[in-house]
């Protein structure tokens, strides 16, 4: 890709200028209905989305569109927190959805905290759960480094020839994330996420199909960032707040709505994880 290098650039510039003296090594992207822990960025820097040269804008509801860097309360640590990210279903390539993480790069982030509200196909799991993502399934069938891989990685100096990808979500990282669980006292399952281009939500054979090929939690999102994450060297953290039960065999109907409205209710444990790695960070 021509000019990935020069937005990156002029991205991560207009950033440093607002920034100071703050350079977070941890970022955390806020999926739907999650903004809460925005809310625990003190004396926060705002960023909206639309002063950032290139960066794309936040369109789905529940997104607010703009970064937000300070301190998050109780860890000592500065964070980048984006609040609202770019789907594919927003018509989105799998590049501008990225396209985020590599300004993150260029700003010295060191370690990505992706959340994600998701279904789960886990009979396990019950709405309001939080699942630890320890590998995850595209079925997007995109994917940010088409055409570009090369030069993404000239201008970011990372010397990997291709981006492996038999541990994309950090171990000792989920560690941190299930010490958290057990003091808080809640269930941590580890999981595997399925990413769908969406927008639909899946029909009940599709829940099968996705179940069938091993995912425990199905959603919209994550599986670009990841990818770019990886490339980049970062290490990620991935947590899906389990908002609808999708058993095939007595399916409820599934809305937006619904979706972000349980996203909330997992939002206590989500937060306690997340200070967890912040502060480990
Ligand atoms: N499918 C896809 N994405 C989702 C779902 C789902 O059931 N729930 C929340 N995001």
């Amino acid at each position: 890709m021509t000019g990935l290098s020069e937005k990156t650039a002029a991205a991560s510039s207009a950033i440093l200028d607002e920034l100071g003296t703050l350079r977070p090594r941890v970022a955390v992207i806020l999926g739907s209905g999650l903004g809460g822990l925005a809310d625990r960025v003190d004396d926060a820097t705002v960023i909206p989305y639309a002063s950032i040269p290139h960066f794309p804008r936040a369109t789905a509801a529940g997104h607010a569109g703009r970064l937000l860097v300070g301190v998050l309360r109780g860890t000592g640590q500065s964070v980048l927190a984006m609040q609202g990210r770019f789907h594919l279903y927003e018509g989105w390539t799998a590049r501008q959805a990225a396209f985020p993480v590599w300004v993150m790069k260029r700003l010295g982030v060191e370690t990505l905290v992706v959340s994600n509200a998701a279904g789960g196909l886990n009979p396990a799991y019950k709405v309001g759960d939080v699942m630890l993502i320890e590998d995850h399934v595209n079925l997007m069938f995109r994917n940010p480094l088409v055409g570009q891989h090369h030069d993404a990685l000239k201008q970011l100096n990372v010397e990997r020839p291709g981006p492996d990808m038999s541990a994309p979500y950090d171990r000792s990282l989920m560690r941190v994330a299930e010490q958290a669980a057990r003091s808080g006292g809640f269930g941590l399952p580890r999981g595997v996420y399925v990413g769908m281009l969406g927008p639909t939500y899946e029909t009940r054979a599709e829940y099968r199909m996705c179940r069938a090929l091993g995912g425990d939690a199905v959603g919209m999102s994550t599986v670009p960032e990841v990818i770019a994450a990886r490339q980049s060297g970062m290490r990620v953290l991935g947590l899906s707040a389990i908002t609808n039960a999708c058993s095939p065999d007595q399916l409820g109907e599934t809305t937006h709505e619904g979706v972000v409205e349980a996203a909330a209710s997992a939002g206590e444990k989500l937060r306690a994880v997340v200070e967890a790695v912040v502060a480990a960070g």
